[in-house]
């Protein structure tokens, strides 16, 4: 018996990065896998590709989470083709070249950001927690990011921003629905090398000034980053294989009587071995 035997998860922004790693993780677990994404070409190569390591119960839906009817169908369609719902892992999150410090970074970056990062995880929760109630239980996962706990010297504001708001909403969440049946947690990765930050250290200058190279390296030797291998259990950088994720997923659902035992957290993933810090206390 695996750790998630059969239980439906939409995983958003599937199409790359850690979104793609958990896609594959959790079916490798025996989770029924919704991969949504706003790219229907990376979505749809998620799919391909974890169907070709044979893992088959894996279906992409396009869903820009910023938009109010796109994460609804998502729900429903989920619903539709698997029956309930429970787990949402809020992974969709953009950082856009033009985030910067807030004396320079412009207003419709900035809402940009927030829109996708901040209001894409309240309209998967508006659609997603009401369906896991239905379903009895579930859990929800929101990626936040280290940069909410100790900021960044290169300043992205507005994502540090959404970040902390994450970390904030998903403990709103974990009161009002752990009564319920759904915990919320929040996580929180160190660096690690996805498409999403390798653009960032190659493109923006500070951030270039930040990394002790001399020219371009390809991905897989950016100093002081975890890689992400979607084909290692263990990520060559240090990374264990969304442990956490799975913890948070699998782990019995909390008792009336108990609501917060595993709900409410947040998963610092900085400077230690696993990147999940916290997961040993909340094992225990
Ligand atoms: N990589 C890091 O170092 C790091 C560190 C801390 C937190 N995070 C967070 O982890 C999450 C995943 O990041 P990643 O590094 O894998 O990034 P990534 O850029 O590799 O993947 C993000 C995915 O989200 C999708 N996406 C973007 N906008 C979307 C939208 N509006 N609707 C649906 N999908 C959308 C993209 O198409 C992409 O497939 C993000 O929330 C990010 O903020 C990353």
């Amino acid at each position: 018996m695996t750790r998630l035997q059969d239980k439906v998860c939409i995983i958003t922004g599937a199409g790359s990065g850690m979104g793609r790693v958990a896609a594959r993780m959790f079916r490798a677990q025996g989770a029924r896998v919704v991969a949504a994404d706003i790219s229907e070409r990376d979505g749809e190569e998620t799919v391909s590709a974890v169907k070709e390591s044979g893992n088959g119960d894996i279906v992409f839906v396009r869903a820009d989470v910023s938009r109010e009817e796109d994460c609804a169908d998502l729900v429903r369609e989920t619903v539709r083709r698997f029956g309930r719902l429970d787990a949402l892992y809020n992974n969709a999150g953009i950082m856009p070249e033009g985030d910067h410090s807030v004396v320079d970074t412009a207003v419709d970056t900035w809402d940009q950001v927030q829109s996708v990062n901040t209001k894409g995880i309240y309209l998967c929760c508006k659609y997603g927690i009401p369906a896991m109630v239905r379903s009895g239980g579930g859990s929800v996962i929101n990626v936040a990011s280290f940069v909410a706990l100790v900021g960044c010297s290169v300043p992205q504001d507005s994502y540090t921003a959404s970040k902390g708001a994450v970390i904030a909403l998903t403990k709103s969440l974990a009161v009002q629905f752990g009564p319920r049946g759904v915990r919320a947690n929040a996580i929180c990765p160190g660096p690690i090398e996805t498409p999403m930050l390798t653009e960032w250290l190659l493109s923006d200058p500070e951030a270039k000034a930040l990394r002790p190279l001399r020219g371009h390296r390809p991905p897989g030797h950016l100093p002081g980053v975890r890689r992400v291998d979607v084909d290692q259990r263990r990520h060559a950088r240090g990374r264990r294989g969304h442990h956490v994720e799975l913890f948070l997923i699998s782990h019995r659902q909390v008792s009336k009587d108990r609501p917060g035992k595993t709900s409410g957290r947040k998963t610092p993933g900085m400077g230690d071995a696993d990147g999940v810090r916290v997961a040993g206390r909340v094992c225990a």
